[in-house]
């Protein structure tokens, strides 16, 4: 089995990946798709498993695709990946398994927004619908702020910007949870602290251990197979504690950084991460 690395940038990430598969005495081919150029029709892949480690999204989900229809696995798989990269889609898959989330809706004018926005009531949070590192977000607290913020989006932003993700500001204890996920175990998690609302650690969230407990794994576990048809996968999931509902998830990530939640935890993360690719590989190798 030919096992490859997808990334253009390597981060501390990528470093630690590549470090953890010399330990275990693993080659692995680095794939940089800034150097790819693909024929559909005649590509003949140079690898088997591929791990999808792209700084970029959309380039990540394009390579998935590719190498996928020539029969290589890649992990995260292009359905968990087209998933997790759309907040729109995660809110659909996480309502049809039933897993707990805000309150969330989805509306297609200046109008229907604000309706939407008035009916969950303020504040609330609207989101970039693909998007991460905590930016565009946008915490609404009254009607002035909510009629500039989508007048903006209208008018300078990108297509992408014209549908509006609204969601109900979860007033949580001045941090959020991010658990990880590899396969369906959900292997650790930190408390992203803050005395801002955006938690993550892109914007300052300090990093700090956070016990799995029986219901934070449930949870997690839940939103893990509801994005990966039920298969699992490598991900990090962002869950928002509320004071009478409990855990709420914010989003599922699929390429995940982990540089400040190994220390923290006490968990070889990019380890952990090699071992379950060396398992999926053991898998296809069998079939
Ligand atoms: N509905 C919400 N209520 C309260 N805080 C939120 C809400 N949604 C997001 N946040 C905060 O903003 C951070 C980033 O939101 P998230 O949906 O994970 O977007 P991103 O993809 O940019 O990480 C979360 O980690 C959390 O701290
Ligand atoms: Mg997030």
């Amino acid at each position: 089995m030919r096992i490859g690395v997808l990334c253009s940038r390597v981060r501390v990430e990528e470093k630690l990946l590549f470090n953890a598969f010399a330990e275990r005495g693993v080659d692995v081919v680095r794939l940089d798709e800034r150097e790819l150029a693909i024929q559909p029709t005649s590509f003949i892949p140079n690898v088997d498993i591929l791990l999808e480690r792209s700084v970029s999204t959309n380039a990540g989900l394009i390579a998935a695709q590719l190498f996928e229809a020539v029969g290589t696995t890649v992990i995260n798989n292009y359905h968990t990946a087209s998933i997790c990269a759309d907040k729109i889609r995660t809110s659909l898959v996480l309502a049809q398994h039933g897993v707990p989330q805000p309150i969330t809706e989805i509306a297609f004018s200046e109008e229907s927004a604000l309706q939407a926005i008035e009916r969950i009531g303020y504040p609330v949070v609207l989101k970039p619908p693909v998007g991460s590192w905590g930016r565009l977000l946008a915490r609404i607290n009254d009607r002035d702020a909510a009629e500039a913020i989508i007048e903006h989006k209208l008018t300078l932003g990108s297509y992408q910007h014209h549908v509006f993700y609204i969601q109900e500001y979860i007033t949580k204890p001045q941090r959020d949870i991010r658990a990880f996920v590899i396969g369906t175990e959900v292997i650790c998690a930190i408390y992203r602290q803050s005395s801002h609302w955006i938690t993550n650690t892109a914007r300052g969230g300090q990093a700090a251990n956070c016990p799995v407990t029986d219901e934070l794994a449930h949870i997690c576990q839940q939103a893990a197979l509801a994005v990966s048809n039920q298969q699992g996968g490598i991900l990090a999931i962002d869950i928002l504690e509320d004071e009478h509902r409990g855990y709420l998830v914010c989003e599922v990530n699929h390429t995940m950084e982990f540089r400040n939640s190994i220390d923290t935890t006490g968990v070889n993360i990019p380890m952990r991460i090699v071992q379950y690719v060396l398992e999926v590989a053991q898998g296809v190798a069998a079939r």
